[in-house]
């Protein structure tokens, strides 16, 4: 039979069945992508797309798994690790357009998966393929955000879980996941650049499946995040997609979901991608400046842990994602960043610190007149607010003086007097 699936080499074209479990190209170490060959176009899988929206139980339900066909058109029902995920809302807030300075601001709020993060849409994907290859177990390097999402997915699928994070650079509520949830928690004296590179080491000599984002089959699962913003907006693409950008997976992901939106049919012009950094971990954004002539790398630092990353594995797909879409790569100040996220969290919508750099760089975009007035803007929020308890403590309780939007507590005795008085109607 004709393959339907299989994986490609993007730097040295070699290609390996779909069931190969190298997490890099056997040949040359260069990083692989999946390749489909797609049955299907147009009318014909928006019709299949949305039937599924009906679904109550299974993989129908799952807002990665109802766009097999773009995903991993071969799987079975039977053979998916499914919470489920996805079906996350598309919001829009007069209070954080205004901010932002864009009339048509559209967030896609990503925190709404079941572990709190986009990461759940590749780990779903990277889990079931895991298992359908016979791992014994797996591993990943992380921020937090995927270390949290592989526990979860680890334990549904009954597979031993080894983690690798940087240690005293992982928020709160993302450690503590990752614990509860039962992975191997390894602490690891470095930065994310540091575990990345153990957790490759690791693996492979230790025969444990990685389910990094260079693991080709997390990228197929987070373009969902694309197909399903596309369908929400009944396939009329915004201007511009904005996300934020770190080891520069999902930039990748993105790049691929709306060059396959492309050929199967889907849409009939392609958004811009805007890719935002932290300026303290900007190699993207930095080397972007220089139309990307050489790669960058920085010691990096930032208050958005999740993309405190120097060294950016999928650098060269990311680019061809920005070069494909006519995109742009943009960077942000920790003040800037705080601010957009204290304006998303006031709006009673809330995202982690990194999530935040979209909106923030969106609006940077729009007052350098990047972003048209009149431009639709979809931006991407990563992760939920509770994520990162830490930095929500310091700014509303304990930086002084306090912060512009900080939302002091106050302390009272029980009584209705006191009320009265804090009400200022003593
Ligand atoms: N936003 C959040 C909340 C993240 O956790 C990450 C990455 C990104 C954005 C950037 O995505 O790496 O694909 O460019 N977190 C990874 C992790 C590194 O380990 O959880 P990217």
């Amino acid at each position: 039979m004709e393959m339907r699936t299989w994986q490609h080499c993007e730097r040295c074209g070699h290609e390996l069945d779909e069931l190969a479990p190298a997490p890099v190209c056997p040949q040359c170490g260069g990083l692989l992508e999946l390749r489909h060959r797609f049955f299907q176009r147009g009318d014909a899988l928006t019709r299949a797309f949305s039937a599924r929206r009906q679904a109550l139980r299974g993989p129908d339900s799952s807002g990665v798994w109802r766009y097999r066909e773009l995903v991993l058109p071969s799987i079975t029902a039977a053979q998916i690790v499914s919470h489920p995920e996805g079906d996350t809302p598309l919001l829009e807030r007069s209070r954080i357009s205004d901010w932002a300075g864009i009339e048509r601001l559209l967030m896609k709020h990503e925190g709404h998966n079941p572990t709190g993060s986009f990461k759940d849409r590749g780990m779903t994907v990277a889990m079931t393929q895991a298992r359908r290859i016979g791992a014994s177990a797996v591993a990943c390097a992380s921020t937090g955000n995927t270390s949290a999402s592989l526990a979860a997915y680890a334990a549904h699928a009954g597979l031993p879980a080894l983690v690798f994070v940087p240690a005293g650079q992982v928020a709160m509520g993302k450690l503590t996941q990752t614990l509860a949830y039962g992975a191997k928690t390894l602490i690891v004296r470095g930065n994310f650049d540091d575990c990345l590179t153990l957790a490759r080491d690791a693996s492979a000599a230790l025969n444990i499946q990685l389910l990094n984002s260079i693991n080709p089959f997390r990228l197929e699962g987070q373009k969902s995040i694309v197909f399903e913003l596309l369908e929400q907006l009944d396939w009329s693409p915004p201007d511009w997609i904005v996300l934020p950008a770190g080891n520069l997976g999902n930039t990748s992901a993105f790049g691929k979901a709306l060059r396959e939106a492309m050929a199967v049919g889907l849409v009939s012009h392609t958004p811009r991608i805007a890719a935002v950094q932290a300026e303290g971990a900007s190699p993207f954004a930095q080397s972007f400046q220089e139309h990307f002539a050489k790669p960058v790398r920085v010691s990096p630092e930032t208050v958005a842990t999740a993309i405190r990353i120097g060294a950016p594995a999928s650098w060269d797909r990311a680019v061809r994602a920005i070069r494909e879409t006519n995109g742009v790569v943009a960077s942000v100040t920790d003040d800037e960043i705080l601010e957009a996220k204290a304006v998303i969290d006031a709006a009673g919508v809330g995202c982690e610190p990194a999530s935040a750099a979209s909106v923030a760089g969106a609006r940077k975009l729009r007052r350098e007149g990047v972003i048209g007035p009149h431009e639709t803007v979809a931006a991407v929020l990563t992760g939920h607010l509770l994520k990162d308890p830490g930095i929500l403590v310091r700014y509303h309780q304990e930086t002084n003086p306090a912060p512009p939007h900080a939302n002091r507590p106050i302390e009272i005795d029980a009584s209705v007097a006191e009320v009265e008085r804090v009400m200022g109607r003593g």
